[in-house]
């Protein structure tokens, strides 16, 4: 039994005629009346009572046109949505926290488009907090964040930890520790500028988490709205700021950057995705980060 031989006997029962049936099927009638014979004895059973006009299906015919109807509803929504999925397997939208642009994240959208020309990226700028709630609304399908955020709808896959740095100025007295890399204990004292002043948690807190769970309290830490705001005040001399290690290629002038000594001084960068999520462009992505990572021989710090 064909799915064209249940919607030519569902056409029969409802214009309760052959040769209406037939018309609005655009098939002749002794084809139609053929198919309808061959499913009475498919099914062992008299699906039209003999002779009746206008024609009326028997009670069985009743029981099985009704499900007739679901399973060709059922067969119509499942072919429209997966024409669905396809047009939306064909776009993806990447939310990503800024700071990521100045890491590997331009590289691998980049191979990306380059290796999936018929997928569309959209990049959508979301601090971490946000992409879990934009993640469950469908407003973005992946997320680079630098928080380790857990929600139950979401998996985050850890990528690396990327280690932090001290910028300061390049005369700033704590350039002696040029060579040899500074511990945070040896900063509490300075001007800190830490960012953004977007709502919390942010990097700012990361950074605030950091300096607690050494047990170090600073003496004046202070909030700028970005990076680039906190960059230009370290090289006016205003103070020092730290950054994650691939912020330093912003390459303001007149600064400089230290190796900081705490093994705890680094950001995770994570991917995160729905739950569910069994899109295609998912083992994609992860291809492309794996290819970067490995052309660029990155260290991943997973065990720090
Ligand atoms: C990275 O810097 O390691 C990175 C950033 C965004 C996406 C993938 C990797």
């Amino acid at each position: 039994m064909e799915l064209r031989h249940l919607r030519y006997f569902v056409t029969v029962v409802e214009e309760q005629s052959l040769t209406k049936a037939a018309e609005k099927l655009f098939i002749a009638q002794p084809p139609l009346t053929r198919q309808i014979k061959k499913l009475e004895e498919e099914l062992g059973i008299d699906l039209f009572v003999k002779g009746s006009r206008p024609l009326k299906a028997t009670e069985a015919g009743l029981f099985f046109y009704q499900h007739a109807v679901q399973i060709l509803t059922h067969t119509a929504q499942a072919a429209s949505m997966a024409k669905k999925m396809k047009l939306v397997d064909n776009i993806v939208k990447v939310g990503y926290v800024s700071s990521l642009l100045y890491g590997r994240l331009p590289q691998v959208i980049y191979l990306f488009r380059q290796k999936n020309p018929d997928i569309h990226v959209e990049l959508i700028e979301c601090g971490t907090r946000d992409q879990v709630e934009a993640l469950k609304l469908g407003k973005i399908d992946l997320g680079f964040g630098r928080l380790p955020i857990s929600d139950p709808a979401i998996k985050r896959l850890l990528l690396r930890k990327e280690k932090l740095k001290l910028a300061i100025h390049k005369k700033h007295p704590l350039s002696e520790f040029q060579d040899s890399g500074i511990y945070l204990s040896q900063i509490i004292n300075e001007t800190i500028f830490s960012y953004p002043t977007t709502p919390k948690p942010n990097f700012s807190t990361t950074i605030q988490a950091l300096f607690t769970k050494l047990g170090l309290i600073p003496a004046k830490l202070t909030e700028v709205r970005e990076i680039h705001m906190a960059l230009g005040l370290v090289a006016s001399g205003e103070g020092i700021c730290i950054i994650p290690e691939s912020a330093c290629d912003i390459g303001m002038k007149n600064l400089t950057y230290l190796n900081i000594l705490d093994l705890e001084a680094y950001s995770p960068i994570s991917l995160s995705m729905r739950n569910m999520d069994q899109s295609s462009y998912i083992p994609k992505i992860l291809d492309c980060i794996e290819e970067i990572y490995s052309e660029e021989e990155v260290s991943r710090n997973l065990n720090l």
